[in-house]
């Protein structure tokens, strides 16, 4: 194993470079297979190269949260104004309509539930592959603890995940956890998502931080950044706006959207941004604009 103490330090992330074109539109996966590409189309539109996806996975750890009281009602509303949705295979099942037309991407590991001081010491493969693509799933997200106790079986789960994922064509999200012992920093992102990557995931799911475009650029595949805590929405608007300003390939946002008074109209502003080239004040004033007009 190279040496990890008194290397040279980080600093050339090369930011005037482009990512190399591989003749595919998903920044480096034009190596992979029809089916895996066929998958990622679905994710991210073509035309922007860019996704809105919608979490709801919350309740696989933390139960009913706000907003989250009833998926039915909530969220299913919501699902034709997202790109994917992003669930469990328990409340998609149970609450989405077989018929809503959108990219499924399922949460499979189990973590420590909210009961536990700790909710990074462990995770696990929480489903057969078998059953994800008996969901149709365009892809599977696996939480990694980078850092944390948890971060040997979480790793080992997404290695399983990536071998799986490629024997049938389906991408596997790396998604960083953060947790007590995992600091907010740019350093601590650039490390998990780079981590995430090389073990072989194909979208990787991070927090939005300072200096975000090296994180970006030393990712080598497209990175979405979650929503977190709710917000204000002028202050989502600008967070997701920066984020794809510094390269996200945009959001897989929770809270942001479905605890808004007004879901439909922040998820709509939030396309705004990733889709259509709005700036955060653009997209606050449509989201005012539509919410006037909802009344
Ligand atoms: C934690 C997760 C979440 O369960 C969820 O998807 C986060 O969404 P948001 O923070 O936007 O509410 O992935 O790592």
């Amino acid at each position: 194993m190279a040496d990890a103490v008194g290397n040279k330090a980080v600093k050339d992330f090369h930011l005037d470079v482009p990512a190399p074109d591989q003749g595919f539109f998903v920044k480096g996966l034009g190596n992979t297979d029809w089916g895996l590409k066929n998958r990622l189309s679905r994710i991210f539109s073509p035309k922007s190269g860019r996704t809105v996806m919608l979490a709801f996975d919350h309740g696989y750890f933390m139960g009913s949260t706000a907003g989250l009281e009833r998926i039915d009602v909530s969220i299913a509303p919501l699902a034709d104004h997202a790109d994917v949705l992003m669930g469990t295979r328990g409340a998609i099942r149970s609450c989405i309509p077989p018929t809503a037309d959108r990219a499924i991407c399922l949460r499979a590991t189990h973590d420590n539930s909210v009961l536990f001081d700790d909710l990074s010491q462990g995770s696990g493969f929480a489903l057969d592959m078998e059953d994800a693509i008996r969901m149709n799933a365009s892809a599977l997200a696996i939480q990694c603890f980078i850092g944390a106790k948890g971060e040997r079986d979480s790793l080992e789960a997404l290695c399983r995940a990536v071998d799986q994922g490629n024997r049938y064509g389906i991408p596997i999200m790396g998604v960083t956890a953060v947790g007590k012992e995992m600091a907010r920093t740019t350093k601590y992102f650039l490390l998990a998502t780079r981590i995430l990557a090389e073990q072989g995931a194909s979208i990787i799911k991070t927090y939005f931080c300072e200096d975000f475009e090296k994180v970006v650029a030393a990712c080598p595949v497209p990175i979405v950044i979650a929503g977190g805590k709710k917000l204000p929405e002028d202050e989502a608007l600008t967070m997701a706006y920066q984020a794809v300003q510094s390269g996200a390939c945009g959001v897989d946002m929770g809270r942001n959207i479905f605890q808004s008074e007004y879901p439909i109209e922040m998820c709509e502003a939030v396309r705004k941004v990733v889709h259509e080239g709005f700036n955060d004040k653009e997209a606050f004033e449509f989201f005012q604009e539509a919410t006037k007009a909802g009344k």
